[in-house]
């Protein structure tokens, strides 16, 4: 099964999420929320916080899980304060 890997850059430290096709299309804000992993946030997905980029200033909640995969097919994610 793929996964996501979520790097956390502060506590060193990886979690792998699986996924299924049929998550493909959900937004990657929730579909982290929903896998447990804290994502800062204080506009709620409006795409107006800024908050909750990953790298290359990638903004979670304009982002499907498809679209990033696009953009980085190797599934890893870097999250600087977890
Ligand atoms: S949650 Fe605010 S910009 Fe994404």
């Amino acid at each position: 099964m793929p996964v996501i890997e979520i790097r956390g850059v502060a506590s060193q430290t990886s979690r792998f999420l699986p996924y299924q096709d049929e998550d493909l299309d959900i937004i990657l804000l929730e579909w982290l929320r929903s896998q447990g992993i804290t994502i800062a946030s204080s506009c709620d997905g409006e795409g107006v916080c800024k908050k909750c980029d990953i790298q290359n200033g990638w903004l979670t909640c304009e982002l499907t899980l498809r679209s990033f995969l696009e953009r980085q097919p190797d599934g890893r994610i870097q999250i600087g304060y977890l």
